[in-house]
């Protein structure tokens, strides 16, 4: 361990106190706790008590050690949005299972969490049953048919903001077909049993707190110059905390869903609504792009990890591939230096690297590309990438700059009482996404065209410098990097559902809180709230939360040639349930605002 880490004695204690305060041992069975005595189901007190303290933190780092997870015996739901989670469960305890409830809170979020819930958006669901079927779907949004690769190029070779602001930076939303069709395939309910909170929450409103009026001012500027501003800006201040919320459109619109089914948004009075917005702003999606639109059953990403079994996101998201590629290649490295040392950063930051340069060349919507899944997939492509890296030294990658990045993603996490487990992240892209707000209709439309590589070798809103494999064509889908992420112990057993927000750093992040788990020995809460890194080739730059890495580790890294930054605010938004002798652990991220529900 670092010299420069502490793990003060209190701290110990108080780690040691919560594990045993959370967990009063039976004397039969098992205390439930998580960590690695979770996935061997030790009954060892003691071991049990070392792995729940393994977590250290740099001194100054913003979140203790030790603080107590949501625990729940049959069955979890965590979101970015407590009203949301407890959608998700309210299904679950009227008799649903892990799909119903994820779709009631994907709804739910639309409603809840205007920022990144949706229906004007798309998104990417990773579902495993409980008698091991496990399945993903592609929701993504897909490009109008009369966007062209240079669309967002002006006459002078520039990039304009077009695919980021306004009527020209929307995919064709997937969001209603996608959990539309995950319900009807594996869920037991209807829309309208479902999606019956959703409307409950759009229709009789919810009491706005600080946290809500917050977000709504940090979208002034998105917000305001579009029809949305009547509701979220009444009388031109953002809602209040301590007001009632009402978006009347949008429950008229989900009803409509909830009665008529996924047509009345790609076909019916919604479709309509979405049109004539896109009509009177100049916007190119038509009927036709929405009648056309269909979700995609992909075959998940399979990778292992020291015996562990990765069930990740396939193209067109590069979430699961390059988080395979990235632990492939960590794989070489046994065991891991402790988190917090320049040592393991160093090692993440040279995987990181690899993995992204392939991502950022060599991926796109498989109907239009084809992916080198089973080179980048492969142990041996890992071994001949890991024997690349100088232990001692970083290597470069040219320098871009990189532009602000927005975090305005929303993962969610459920598992139910029988097993089966549901990992979603959807996404208008940006906060808000594009800002306009389909009048009649009631919600945001997704900013996701910035997703592609809008000008090939010029960095996008994430400063992620991506090929022609990424270039836009009619009909294409964008390549994301989220990374719904399902996680099986050694004996095949659901141990961890997870993912993020977070453009590129979510596939860092999620897999930084895996690895903190399964490879740091952490209990979640700590896997959680430990400081993150991330790399993404271009920039050719390791940033890290503020306070979260040591003085010393810093330098040491930058005596290794590391470009190191902090990052500004924090490194993505994990929403995460681990598996424990008795039950489930929820944690939402810590950073943001979120509830982990459960029962
Ligand atoms: N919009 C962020 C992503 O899909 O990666």
């Amino acid at each position: 361990m670092s010299d420069s880490l502490h793990r003060s004695r209190a701290a110990l204690l108080s780690t040691l106190l919560v594990v045993a305060a959370c967990h009063p041992q039976p004397s039969a069975a098992p205390a439930p706790v998580s960590g690695p005595t979770a996935i061997v189901e030790s009954r060892d007190a003691t071991r049990v008590a070392m792995a729940a303290a393994n977590a250290a933190f740099p001194s100054g780092w913003r979140f203790p050690v030790g603080v107590k997870p949501t625990e729940a015996e049959h069955a979890m739901v965590v979101s970015n949005s407590r009203l949301a989670s407890e959608a998700g469960i309210e299904i679950l305890k009227a008799g649903g299972n892990a799909v119903d409830a994820a779709v009631a809170t994907g709804f739910a979020l639309a409603a809840a969490f205007p920022s990144a819930g949706n229906i004007g958006g798309g998104g990417f669901m990773n579902i495993r049953m409980a008698d091991g079927r496990s399945m993903t779907l592609d929701y993504r949004e897909m490009a109008p048919l009369a966007s062209s690769r240079d669309m967002y190029v002006d006459a002078n070779g520039k990039l304009t903001n077009n695919s980021t602001v306004g009527y020209l930076a929307s995919g064709v939303p997937g969001s209603v077909a996608g959990m539309a069709e995950a319900l009807k395939k594996y869920g037991t309910m209807t829309l309208a049993q479902v999606m019956a909170p959703a409307i409950r929450l759009a229709e009789q409103g919810f009491m706005v707190d600080s946290q809500f009026s917050r977000g709504i001012e940090g979208g002034r500027r998105a917000i305001t110059p579009f029809e949305g501003k009547a509701v979220f800006f009444p009388g031109g201040e953002a809602a209040k905390p301590g007001t009632r919320l009402v978006q009347s459109d949008l429950a008229r619109t989900l009803k409509l869903i909830a009665e008529k089914g996924p047509k009345a948004f790609y076909e019916g009075p919604i479709a309509d609504s979405l049109v004539a917005e896109e009509q009177r702003g100049g916007g190119i999606i038509t009927k036709e792009d929405l009648r056309r639109y269909k979700p995609e059953w992909r075959t998940p990403i399979k990778s292992t990890y020291r015996g562990y079994t990765l069930l990740a996101m396939p193209p067109s998201s590069s979430g699961g591939i390059t988080m395979a590629e990235t632990l492939n290649i960590l794989e070489n490295f046994a065991p891991l230096p402790p988190a917090g040392s320049a040592k393991y950063a160093h090692l993440l930051a040279e995987s990181y690297r690899r993995a992204f340069m392939d991502r950022n060349s060599k991926l796109g919507d498989p109907a239009f590309v084809k992916n080198p899944l089973n080179q980048l997939t492969s142990k041996t492509y890992a071994k001949v990438l890991a024997a690349q890296i100088d232990l001692k030294h970083a290597s470069k990658t040219p320098a871009f700059e990189t532009r602000a990045e927005g975090m305005q993603t929303t993962h969610y996490s459920v598992v139910d009482n029988m097993g089966n487990a549901v990992a979603t992240t959807t996404t208008l892209n940006g906060g808000y996404g594009s800002g306009v707000w389909v009048r009649g209709g009631g919600f945001f439309m997704n900013n996701e065209m910035d997703d592609f590589a809008a000008q090939p070798g010029t960095p996008n809103m994430f400063g992620l410098v991506q090929g022609e494999a990424n270039a836009i064509r009619p009909g294409k889908r964008m390549l994301s990097a989220m990374d719904p992420t399902i996680v099986l112990d050694p004996q095949g057993k659901l141990l961890m559902v997870t993912g993020a927000a977070g453009g590129p750093t979510i596939i860092t992040a999620t897999m930084e809180v895996i690895l903190n788990v399964i490879e740091q020995h952490m209990t979640l809460a700590d896997a959680m709230r430990a400081p993150r890194l991330h790399h993404q080739a271009l920039p050719d730059t390791l940033r890290y939360e503020t306070n979260g890495m040591s003085v010393a580790t810093v330098d040491s890294l930058r005596a290794m040639g590391h470009a190191v930054a902090p990052n500004r605010g924090s490194l993505a938004n994990v929403n995460s349930i681990l598996r424990v002798p008795g039950g489930w652990h929820g944690v939402y991220e810590p950073r943001s605002v979120g509830g982990a529900v459960g029962y």
